[in-house]
């Protein structure tokens, strides 16, 4: 019978691995069993090797970098936006890399929010990331508009997951645009993208998603399901080096809008040298960059969505399913005992790259955990995230972090961390 529990069937699972290639060209943290791609993923050789060169070339051709080589950096936000686009589902010219989480939703609220005397409100989450609120919150201020009564955001009945039925209620008359995450950075809940894009345009709204834990992870068919914008960072799965630049889609069909929040970098690169003052847009979510790129950050990123591209998007998503299938199982079986509670959903067309545990001294375990050597983290008020990555964790891993979690749990071992308040990222 096979058991889970079992670390032979870990490594049975380790040796099936088609990825286990593609692992060794990634620099594990030595002596320790990294479980924390959600937040930060991990660099790669094809990374680190595209920033090396970078910085030669500006060693040795300064401003002349710009264009004078194969890899000049003026197209270099195209190179990588071409490579980003599969991962989302979309066209090319609907895709950019730029900006940051953060800053490419404030560019497409600033370029798609246009209240009106009837749909004035804006439609998030209660669980939401902070910093996607603090940017609505901004918006409805700057057009004048109240956000304890123009932001509607729906709750979760369990305080970890999302109702599509509730948010899909939360669409009333006034509510002119929704922002929500394709995967919920707490509970790693996978929402139902597609039909949330359909009910959302049925009542005349615009949606868009914050993808900044499903891209890399999961597969996207955005501009098949029609979603208006979408944003995302690039440090989680895309192991693009910590604050690595951002991207955002902008489906075609609001090519025709003027960019919120304009700069020189959003010119048609036919003109932008001109140095006119008449604002000369590319075509497409190129439009919406700003100022000049962040070379030495896109140079990482470049190299590692190689890495995800010669793999490809469905073959990471069936391993990490199965990653994440398999830490629910051992679990299960392992720590059923220990006052554990799964709370990502179980069913795998509803969960993203990460499994979160409940337990009321989830920030104790982490800290104790990581003081063996074992990375995950904590996200308030109780969960543990996580995060097997397809690209470069295997299940013994995931076997030997529950194992951990079990011995920390059974001995109170981690109990010498409770009284510790510092947070850590
Ligand atoms: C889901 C989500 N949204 C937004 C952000 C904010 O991203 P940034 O700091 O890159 O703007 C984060 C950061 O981790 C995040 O996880």
């Amino acid at each position: 019978m096979r058991f889970s529990g079992d670390s032979d069937y870990a490594r049975w699972l380790d040796a099936q691995d088609p990825l286990a290639g593609v692992r060794a060209g990634f620099c594990l943290p030595p002596g320790k069993i990294y479980l924390d791609g959600n937040s930060l993923g991990l660099l790669s050789q094809e990374a680190r090797l595209e920033l090396i060169e970078t910085l030669q070339v500006w060693e040795t051709l300064g401003i002349e970098g710009w264009t004078a080589t194969e890899r000049d950096w003026y197209f270099m936000t195209e190179r990588v936006s071409r490579l980003m686009a599969p991962l989302v589902g979309a066209t090319e010219d609907e895709v950019v890399a730029t900006g940051s989480t953060t800053l490419n939703l404030h560019q497409l609220l600033a370029t798609l929010f246009e209240p009106n005397f009837d749909k004035n409100a804006i439609l998030a989450d209660s669980l939401a990331f902070p910093s996607d609120i603090f940017a609505i919150e901004s918006h409805l201020r700057l057009r004048g508009l109240n956000p304890e009564t123009h932001l509607k955001k729906v709750d979760s009945a369990d305080g970890f997951t999302l109702s599509e039925e509730a948010i899909i209620d939360a669409m009333t008359p006034e509510v002119a645009l929704a922002v929500l995450p394709g995967v919920l950075f707490t509970s790693g809940q996978l929402l139902d993208m597609p039909r949330l894009t359909r009910e959302a345009h049925h009542k005349g709204i615009l949606i868009g998603f914050d993808c900044s834990h499903s891209i890399g992870s999961v597969p996207h068919a955005l501009s098949e399901w029609g979603v208006d914008f979408a944003f995302w960072c690039s440090y989680k799965y895309l192991n693009g080096g910590p604050g690595a630049v951002g991207g955002l889609y902008l489906n075609q069909r609001h090519f025709d809008k003027r960019p919120g929040l304009a700069g020189w970098f959003g010119s048609n690169k036919k003109h932008q040298f001109e140095m006119s003052h008449e604002f000369k847009p590319a075509l497409g979510a190129a439009a919406l960059q700003t100022g000049t790129p962040p070379i030495l950050s896109l140079a990482p990123l470049h190299g590692s969505l190689r890495v995800l591209h010669q793999v490809g998007i469905e073959v990471i998503r069936e391993k990490s399913l199965s990653l994440t299938h398999y830490l629910i199982e051992l679990c299960d079986e392992v720590l059923a005992e220990a006052g554990i509670a799964i709370v990502t959903p179980r069913e795998a067309h509803r969960r993203g790259g990460h499994i979160a545990l409940a337990h009321p001294h989830a920030f104790a375990l982490c800290q104790a955990l990581r003081n063996k050597g074992v990375i995950a983290d904590f996200r308030p008020p109780n969960l543990i995230r996580i995060a097997p990555v397809a690209l470069y964790n295997g299940y013994q891993e995931c076997w030997q972090a529950v194992q951990m979690l079990k011995e920390l749990i059974e001995t109170r071992v981690f109990e010498r961390w409770i009284d510790t308040t510092t947070l850590v990222p």
